[in-house]
C-alpha cells in the first residue's frame, strides 16, 4: 500500500543510522522521514546503558512531538540499552535492532563469524542471550570497534587511519577463520569498503538495515491506520542534529548522496 502522509521517526547516536534511512527510504518511498543525529552525545558505545535510554526517551518524544507514527531505532547500542522501555512507555510501533547473527550463521561455512560492534552493545544482557541462541552451531568472535564511529562522524570514511583501526580490528577475526563479518553498529556499513580492502572481496558482510526496513513495513501496514495525505514531496526527509547543524549537514549531505541542511534540535530535547 502506497505510504504518502505517513511520518516515520528515526534516531541514531549520529549518522550511522543513515545506514538503515537508505533502505526505509527504498521501503517506503513516499513516506516523510525525520532522522536525528545525537551528535552531540556520540557515540553511545562507551556511555552507560542508563544514558543511553535518557536520550533515547528525549529523542523519541521530540520525533512523536513532529507527528512520527512509528519509530526506528536505528542503533544498536540504543536498542540494547533503550529498546524494552522505550516499548513499555509507548505503543506505538518501535522498530529495533541488533547484530543479525541469524543470517551470518547460515552464510557461514568456515563455521567461524566475527563480530564488529560497538563495546556497549558487546557487553550488553540483549547481545548476551542472542550468543546464547547461537552457540554451538558455530564459533561466534566478537571485537568492539573504539574510534570507527568517531572517524565516520568525521567524515573520514577512507583516510590511512581509518584503514588501519579498520585493519586492527577486523585481522584478529579473519585470523581466527571468520568469512563472515556481521556489521553490529549501523556506522560500519559505511566503511564496507575499507573492510572489503583487508578482509578480501568474498568475504560476506551481513548488516541489519534492510530486515528493519522490511519489519518497519510489516509493523504499519498490519497495525496502523490508512494513511491520510499524499505527503509533501518537497520535504521528504527533515534530519535533525543535537550537535554543531553545519557539521552534521555536511556529513549528512555526504552519506546521504543529496545536499541537505540539518536542524538543530529544540533546547530541551539537547
Ligand atoms: N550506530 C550505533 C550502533 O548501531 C552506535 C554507535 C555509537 O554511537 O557508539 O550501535
Amino acid at each position: 500500500m502506497p505510504q504518502g502522509g505517513r511520518t516515520i521517526g528515526v534516531f541514531d547516536s549520529g549518522v550511522g543510522g543513515l545506514s538503515v534511512l537508505h533502505h526505509i527510504r527504498a521501503a517506503l518511498p513516499d513516506a516523510h522521514l525525520i532522522y536525528v543525529a545525537d551528535s552531540a552525545h556520540v557515540p553511545y558505545g562507551d556511555k552507560p546503558p542508563a544514558y543511553i535510554e535518557t536520550r533515547s526517551h528525549t529523542l523519541t518524544r521530540f520525533l512523536l512531538e513532529q507527528g512520527a507514527e512509528a519509530i526506528v531505532i536505528a542503533c544498536n547500542t540504543a536498542t540494547a540499552a533503550a529498546a524494552a522501555s522505550l516499548r513499555d512507555t509507548y505503543s506505538l510501533p518501535i522498530i529495533a535492532m541488533e547484530p543479525a547473527v541469524k543470517p551470518a550463521v547460515a552464510a557461514s561455512k568456515s563455521g567461524v563469524v566475527g563480530v564488529l560492534a560497538t563495546v556497549g552493545t558487546l557487553e550488553s544482557a540483549r547481545f548476551a542471550a542472542l550468543l546464547e541462541k547461537y552457540a554451538g552451531m558455530v564459533e561466534i568472535v566478537t571485537q568492539g570497534c573504539p574510534g570507527l564511529v568517531e572517524a565516520i562522524e568525521r567524515g573520514d570514511l577512507n583516510s590511512p587511519e581509518t584503514l588501519q583501526l579498520v585493519e586492527r580490528y577486523a585481522r584478529p577475526l579473519l585470523d581466527r577463520g571468520a568469512d563472515t563479518l556481521i556489521l553490529g553498529c549501523t556506522h560500519y556499513p559505511f566503511l564496507a569498503p575499507l573492510i572489503r580492502q583487508i578482509a578480501g572481496a568474498q568475504i560476506s558482510l551481513i548488516d541489519t538495515g534492510a530486515a528493519v526496513a522490511r519489519q518497519l513495513q510489516r509493523r504499519i501496514e498490519a497495525e496502523l491506520p490508512p494513511p491520510t495525505g499524499n505527503g509533501n514531496p518537497q520535504s521528504r526527509e527533515t534530519f535533525y542534529t543535537s550537535g554543531d547543524a553545519a557539521q552534521a549537514s555536511y556529513i549528512i549531505s555526504t552519506l546521504w548522496n543529496k545536499q541537505v541542511t540539518a536542524r538543530q534540535l529544540p533546547k530541551p530535547f539537547l
